[in-house]
């Protein structure tokens, strides 16, 4: 596809950037407060949840680390099958830290559960999780999510690290495209 305008595509915007800002303030606050004298080790899940990473991290008063993962469900198609395989792993040792999985969105929540149980096994004192959205609707298995920025209906979203085909990531916000994006 050719370089074109994103505005063309989109057919709504469900978060400003200006909510999520605001959001991720009130966030980072709580986090903050729930970790008082604790180094968390702030876990991302690429690529999605780069720019949550990045303005959230940000946002902390306490000194953090940072490291990354790259996960991918098998399975065909857009729909997550709950069995993951790894495609980077962490660099940390994650015995006796604490662990803030940070993520871009919770849907079916395979993806999450089985993240929180890898992770948990390899010794760490504690394993949350930090997402800027959630489906509520679509959730398949119980996860227990410390921080959400926002409930979301159960409807593609595109923007702020989540991608169409790849694109849309650069969004500045959360957004619907329209039908026929899609459909092409
Ligand atoms: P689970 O396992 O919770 O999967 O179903 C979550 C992962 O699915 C992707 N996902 C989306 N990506 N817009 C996207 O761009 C969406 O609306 C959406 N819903 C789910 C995403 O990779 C997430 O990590
Ligand atoms: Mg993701």
């Amino acid at each position: 596809m050719d370089a074109h305008d994103m505005q063309d595509d989109l057919a709504q915007v469900l978060i400003t950037e200006e909510e999520i800002s605001r959001r991720l303030d009130e966030m980072a606050a709580q986090i903050d407060a729930d970790h008082e004298g604790q180094q968390l080790l702030l876990v991302g899940v690429l690529k999605g949840a780069v720019y949550v990473m990045a303005d959230l991290s940000r946002r902390l008063r306490s000194s953090i680390q940072m490291d990354w993962m790259a996960v991918s469900s098998y399975g065909s198609g857009t729909k997550s099958s709950g069995v993951v395989r790894i495609l980077k792993d962490l660099d940390a040792d994650l015995t006796g830290r604490h662990v803030l999985i940070v993520e871009d969105i919770i849907d079916s929540g395979l993806t999450l559960s089985w993240l929180l149980g890898n992770l948990s096994s390899r010794g760490a004192a504690s394993v949350e999780i930090a997402t800027l959205l959630r489906k509520p609707e679509a959730l398949k298995v119980e996860v227990d999510v410390a921080y959400v920025g926002f409930d979301i209906p159960t409807e593609f979203v595109v923007g702020y690290g989540l991608d169409y085909a790849e694109q849309y990531r650069n969004l500045p916000f959360i957004g619907l495209l329209k039908p026929e994006v899609y459909e092409n």
